[in-house]
């Protein structure tokens, strides 16, 4: 078990108070702390007292509208939820050629690299440019009223 210092303890026990909170919250407090709650879940990633174990994220479902594209960091990765009723997709945005991060673009209804300009479809299929291998999907699990996702 990796060793944590009194502080860094202390911050890991606030946001887990802070998610659990967030989880009882109303509808309306919790859309409006939305954005400070995927900071805090990303954050509590961090939080692992297990450096063996593979990096991850649970996120509460309700922080994951429908339809609503959201990105979070796992491990070292930016990482792209959606959510499809019950159903949570996850798609790591980070280029398969050397590892920038993608870009979702309306217009072209796909993902678009800033880097080398590679282009994916909307599931992440290469469509050109020099990525040689589609986007990653990363393993994602609805249990209950959470989703589980790890690399
Ligand atoms: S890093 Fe994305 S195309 Fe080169």
């Amino acid at each position: 078990m990796r060793e944590e210092s009194p502080e860094t303890e202390l911050r890991c026990k606030e946001r887990r108070r802070f998610l659990q909170a967030l989880a009882g919250a109303g509808t309306a407090a919790a859309a409006v702390a939305a954005v400070a709650a995927v900071a805090a879940v990303a954050s509590l990633a961090a939080c692992r007292e297990d450096p063996k174990r593979p990096a991850g994220v649970e996120i509460p479902l309700s922080k994951l509208p429908e339809g609503v594209r959201v990105v979070l960091p796992v491990g070292s990765q930016p990482v792209e939820f959606r959510r499809t009723g019950s159903a949570v997709t996850a798609l790591s945005l980070a280029c398969t050629h050397q590892g920038c991060e993608v870009l979702w673009v309306e217009e072209e209804n796909g993902y678009r690299c800033p880097c080398h300009a590679g282009t994916y479809d909307a599931l992440g299929n290469v469509l050109g440019g020099p990525p040689p291998a589609p986007l990653r999907t990363i393993p994602a699990e609805v249990r209950g009223n959470v989703v589980f996702a790890h690399l």
